[in-house]
């Protein structure tokens, strides 16, 4: 078992109806809030004016309109200087991972003097941060619990990652009911995305029979409640255990004491969305079983082979290389029987740039020191393979 430091700072306010704990807790944060949401969703579910209303001792400012796979110049920084501009002592944000992930560059761009992008790319270190309250009303990202954002810079093709201590939401409100209306697809790639988190930290070595049970039973969690939730879309238990689920995602927790798998998938993702925009987990959902084909060996059978017993109920007495082929394919068959695109063709990508994204991502990620270790010629392969 590796050595590890954790500690998250973050508090969770789970369940129906929490929302309206928002005036207490809002109140030792200060006075001025900048108030960040998407594209209309938080209006059209009646929370855009549940805010204002339990807000409306407070003064605030907004910043509306960001987008998925949210953007550097046209969101994070307007939104840096309305912070600036206006003294701001607290970001909320309501809405998605996107909306989160925004926000969280804009409350360090906001307390540095330089190019926000700095921060994000590490450039300059990140000092302090403005804090951050959040209502999430998507489950998948887990960025209402972790200490990361996304930010996508079109005009170079740049999708980063940027993680600091100093960007752990300060309080996030986790009411299931709000997921109620989201479209199917984003549930769906909601969902896939979760569920790569936790392969992400389950494909490594080393690990214990505590993180593998707790990965294990998070996958087979997301599995059986997403089909319920295809079919009555307002079942609570079923939307709050996904959430739950998906909140731990990123936050490390799975993983505590085990091997660094490099999150390859992420990586290889993050190029796809960079370039084409696509959705996130769907991204991820078809590259999955692609990686998991390229990278089957010797060394990584037996993870996939207990992956296979203990979430895919696959017979134990078979050899080691049939449980593990089929549970790439039972990966596979699952992420398309709920739904989800399972190939570049279908999310609009061809071949035409490949190699470039191929190239981008081995200069830019370091899956050369991955838990598998990947080449710029074992990117492109998985690449084609998905086409
Ligand atoms: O923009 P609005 O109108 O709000 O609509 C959004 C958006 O169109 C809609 N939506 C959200 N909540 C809704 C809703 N529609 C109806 N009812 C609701 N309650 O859903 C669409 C997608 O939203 P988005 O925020 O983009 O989705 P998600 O939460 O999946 O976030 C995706 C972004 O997070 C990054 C991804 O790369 C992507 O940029 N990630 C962030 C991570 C993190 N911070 O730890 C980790 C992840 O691996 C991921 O990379
Ligand atoms: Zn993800």
């Amino acid at each position: 078992m590796n050595n590890f430091d954790y500690q998250t700072p973050t508090r969770l306010i789970f369940g129906r109806d929490v929302v309206n704990r928002l005036t207490e807790i809002m109140k030792p944060f200060g006075q001025r809030i900048l108030l960040t949401y998407g594209g209309g969703s938080i209006k059209r579910i009646g929370l855009y004016d549940k805010v204002k209303s339990l807000l409306k001792d407070f003064e605030i400012y907004e910043l509306g309109g960001i987008e998925p796979n949210p953007k550097y110049t046209q969101s994070v920084v307007p939104g840096v200087k309305l912070c600036k501009e206006n003294k701001i002592d607290v970001i909320l944000a309501v809405g998605g991972g996107s909306v989160l992930d925004c926000s969280k560059a804009i409350a360090a761009g906001a307390c540095y003097d330089g190019e926000p992008w700095d921060v994000i790319t590490y450039k300059a270190p990140t000092l302090a941060a403005l804090p951050i309250v959040d209502i999430i009303t998507m489950a998948a990202t887990g960025s209402e619990y972790d200490a990361g954002g996304v930010i996508s810079r079109p005009e170079t093709n740049d999708k980063v990652g940027y993680v600091d201590p100093h960007l752990y939401p300060a309080v996030s409100f986790i009411d299931p009911t709000y997921t109620f209306s989201v479209p199917l697809k984003h549930t769906l790639a909601g969902v896939a995305d979760a569920m790569n988190h936790i392969m992400e930290q389950y494909f490594s070595e080393p690990s214990t029979i505590l993180n593998d049970g707790f990965m294990e039973s998070g996958l087979r969690s997301l599995m059986v409640n997403v089909k319920k939730i295809i079919d009555n879309p307002t079942d609570y238990d079923a939307r709050a255990e996904i959430f739950f689920t998906c909140t731990l995602g990123c936050n490390g927790i799975y993983s505590l004491g085990s091997g660094e798998s490099g999150w390859p998938l992420h990586a290889m993702e993050h190029a796809l969305s960079g370039y084409y925009d696509i959705t996130h987990g769907e991204g991820l959902a078809i590259l999955t079983p692609r990686w998991m084909k390229h990278v089957l060996s010797e060394k990584t059978m037996g993870r996939f082979a207990s992956y296979g017993v203990n979430v895919f109920g696959i017979d134990k007495t078979l050899p080691q290389k049939d449980i593990a082929e089929r549970a790439i394919q039972a990966t596979y068959d699952f992420f398309k029987e709920i739904g989800i695109p399972m190939t570049l063709g279908e999310v609009g990508i061809d071949n035409s740039r490949l190699q470039e994204m191929a190239h981008h991502v081995a200069v830019n990620e370091g899956l050369e020191h991955a838990w598998i270790p990947l080449t710029e010629q074992d990117i492109l392969d998985i690449y084609t393979a998905s086409l």
